[in-house]
């Protein structure tokens, strides 16, 4: 498709302030992903502040409460697309995920962080899974991309359950915390995410 201005292409996904207004509370079977608040603070300086969790992150963590209390106000409360993950049955905040509109592009990318207490029982894949609905249903998004560190596979083992797919490895990619680290990319497009809805929908028959 030709676009002929700046104009038109950015018209092209529509009103993604309405949709992100329209889907402030995500619900799944264990999970709600909504908008951070300040009580979640406690919550965020537990996984914010494990070495283990932060460590194929970009991101420091959080040392102290008043750190994780300015993370969600200057940070989890002024970018859009970033959603607190309730754990239902504790009625706890457990982590973080943030889809990150590349609109001139119509696509996004992700990046997630979950306590390290609830590793392995299925809540990110609940949660990528949601996102990837959000992104395709509701913001009618061409593609959706991510990438994770290696040595971090189990987050590419998400991606990969959630129906993304290799795309190859960048490297040396990026230098964190002192060390060229090398960058595995994962993406999804919105054909294929269709395709393997259908798929599921027609064996549930
Ligand atoms: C990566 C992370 C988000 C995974 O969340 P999670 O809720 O534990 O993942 P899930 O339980 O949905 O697991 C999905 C699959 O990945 C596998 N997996 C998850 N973490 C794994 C790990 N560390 N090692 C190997 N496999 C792993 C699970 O076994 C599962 O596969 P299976 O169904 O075949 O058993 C979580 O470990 C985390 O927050 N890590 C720290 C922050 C981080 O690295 N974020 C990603 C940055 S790119």
């Amino acid at each position: 498709m030709q676009y002929s201005s700046f104009k038109e292409r950015l018209s092209v996904v529509k009103n993604t302030n309405e949709v992100f207004y329209d889907n402030a509370i995500i619900d799944t079977p264990c999970l709600t992903l909504r908008k951070f608040c300040k009580e979640d603070a406690t919550a965020v300086l537990e996984y914010g502040s494990d070495d283990l969790t932060i460590k194929h992150l970009i991101w420091d963590g959080n040392k102290t409460l008043e750190e994780a209390l300015t993370n969600i106000t200057e940070y989890y409360w002024t970018s859009q697309g970033i959603y607190a993950i309730e754990l239902k049955s504790e009625n706890k905040c457990i982590g973080c995920i943030h889809l990150r509109l590349k609109p001139n592009h119509e696509k996004a990318s992700f990046g997630y962080v979950l306590n390290r207490a609830y590793w392995g029982k299925g809540y990110m894949t609940e949660a990528l899974d949601a996102i990837l609905i959000l992104a395709f249903e509701k913001l009618k998004l061409n593609r959706v991309e991510a990438s994770h560190f290696v040595g971090n596979e189990g987050s590419g083992k998400v991606m990969l359950k959630c129906g993304m797919l290799y795309e190859g490895t960048g490297i040396q990619q990026e230098k964190v915390k002192g060390v060229f680290v090398d960058n595995v990319h994962y993406g999804i497009t919105k054909e294929r995410w269709e395709s393997l809805q259908k798929n599921k929908a027609e064996s549930l028959k």
